[in-house]
């Protein structure tokens, strides 16, 4: 094809979310804990009290902006909502395809637990196989939009490997630390994608307090969970996302695997924001902080009623991505579970297991641990009379399956001896 007539790569990539200018109405941040402001398009970290900043903006203008039509004549994936985004001009935009998920029903399982309704929002089908892309592709475009040169992380994995994705991409330079015990594949993975990465003798709040150290001493932004105010402006559009997918109308319960809680605060934000400007009604779904047994502050505070979190010692799970002893959020995340009258709820790793391995069987789905974290937790609040069946159900599988090592499988045939075929005719059914 001749140069001239070429479409741009944007436009081969995922075509015109990435190549419209949009207007913008992000009007200032705000302190989330104070209400203090402060001014737009300008480098932040904190607020003066030590607490995550809010993006807000002219929800007016938005709604004078854009209707639930135009949403829905464009290209389907995060980018559509740009009038809710923080991003102000295409070239910023960073961006490696983030599809809109897929809300995946368990009708199987629906059938097995007598009724329900019950659907996963399937994360894993982003880039870098997790959620992670959502906020860190928005930390990585306002990154470039303000001119950062070098972005830190401390990571559980998955938020590591999504830095260092769209940060190459940018041309940015990432150092990242995660805990000693890191799945293999995220540590590999955030490597090849051009990060230095460093594991470190400790927690996820070990590894922030050396990004906090390097602040000063390197000069690198620090890119920690709800640290930079426009992660959670990604994590968003999983609420918006799931708003519109559902027709505008929100599921009566969701489920949210809880470690640092930006995607469970994101979601909370995000129906304030479409409430504001007229695309939903007052309806909103209980939402559900789900923890692992060995590492649950949130459930901890929850039940003693407080309103934050102290930090949970010895964390231990399997499910790593929930394994976080504190939270900066803490006090947001509980806000939402209490305004939502949802819960928080604790589930052994034994539980998570048997759940992974009861959806795959069942469903033909291979959740990641904290996914099927969610799946244990529906169960046991369905059990305890917390949720009912015939309420509709999201769980969150926030990451795919396979980024976590898996059984080996030990069942072997030698082709060189008489094979035994009645091994593979199932047995007759009883009647
Ligand atoms: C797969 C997975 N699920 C859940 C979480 C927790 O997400 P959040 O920090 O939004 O609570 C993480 C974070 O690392 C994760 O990797």
């Amino acid at each position: 094809m001749q140069g001239a007539t070429r479409p741009p790569q944007e436009r081969i990539l995922h075509s015109d979310n990435l190549t419209t200018e949009r207007p913008t109405f992000v009007t200032h941040l705000e302190c989330s804990l104070t209400g203090e402001r402060y001014p737009a398009d300008q480098v932040h970290n904190l607020s003066r009290a030590g607490k995550p900043l809010l993006v807000r903006y002219d929800l007016d203008g938005v709604k004078r902006a854009v209707t639930r039509a135009e949403l829905a004549a464009r290209p389907s994936d995060l980018w559509r909502y740009r009038e809710l985004l923080p991003v102000r001009r295409v070239a910023d935009i960073v961006s490696l395809g983030e599809a809109m998920t897929p809300l995946v029903p368990l009708a199987n399982l629906d059938k097995l637990l007598g009724g329900g309704d019950l659907l996963v929002k399937d994360e894993s089908r982003l880039p870098t196989g997790s959620f992670k892309a959502r906020g860190l592709v928005m930390a990585v475009s306002m990154a470039k939009a303000l001119g950062i040169t070098h972005m830190a992380m401390p990571t559980n994995g998955n938020a590591g490997a999504a830095l260092a994705a769209y940060a190459s991409r940018a041309g940015i330079r990432t150092t990242v630390f995660c805990p000693e015990d890191t799945p293999d594949v995220n540590v590999s993975e955030i490597a090849l994608q051009g990060a230095l990465v460093f594991r470190v003798n400790g927690l996820i709040d070990d590894c922030g307090k050396i990004v906090g150290e390097g602040r000063e001493k390197v000069g690198w932004f620090d890119t920690s969970t709800l640290k930079e105010p426009y992660r959670i402006e990604g994590k968003k559009t999983m609420g918006l996302e799931l708003a519109e997918q559902l027709g505008w109308e929100l599921p009566d319960v969701i489920l949210y695997p809880t470690g640092g809680g930006t995607g469970l605060i994101g979601m909370w934000k995000a129906f304030a924001e479409l409430e504001a400007i007229g695309f939903i009604g007052k309806k909103r779904p209980r939402m559900v902080a789900v923890q692992a047994e060995g590492c649950a502050p949130m459930v901890r505070a929850f039940e003693r009623g407080v309103e934050h979190a102290e930090r949970w010692e010895n964390a231990h799970t399997i499910a790593a991505g929930i394994r976080v002893p504190q939270a900066i959020g803490d006090f947001l995340i509980l806000r939402a579970v209490r305004e939502s009258g949802g819960f928080a709820i604790a589930v052994s790793d034994a539980a998570i297991s048997s759940a992974l391995d009861e959806v795959a069987r069942e469903e033909g789905f291979l959740l990641c641990p904290e996914g099927a974290a969610t799946y244990a937790a529906y169960k046991a609040a369905l059990a305890d009379g917390r949720i009912c069946r015939d309420e509709r159900a999201v769980l969150f599988n926030c990451a795919s399956g396979l980024k976590y090592p898996l059984p080996r499988i030990e069942q072997r045939l030698d082709r060189h001896k008489p094979i035994d075929f009645s091994v593979f005719t199932p047995p007759p059914a009883h009647t």
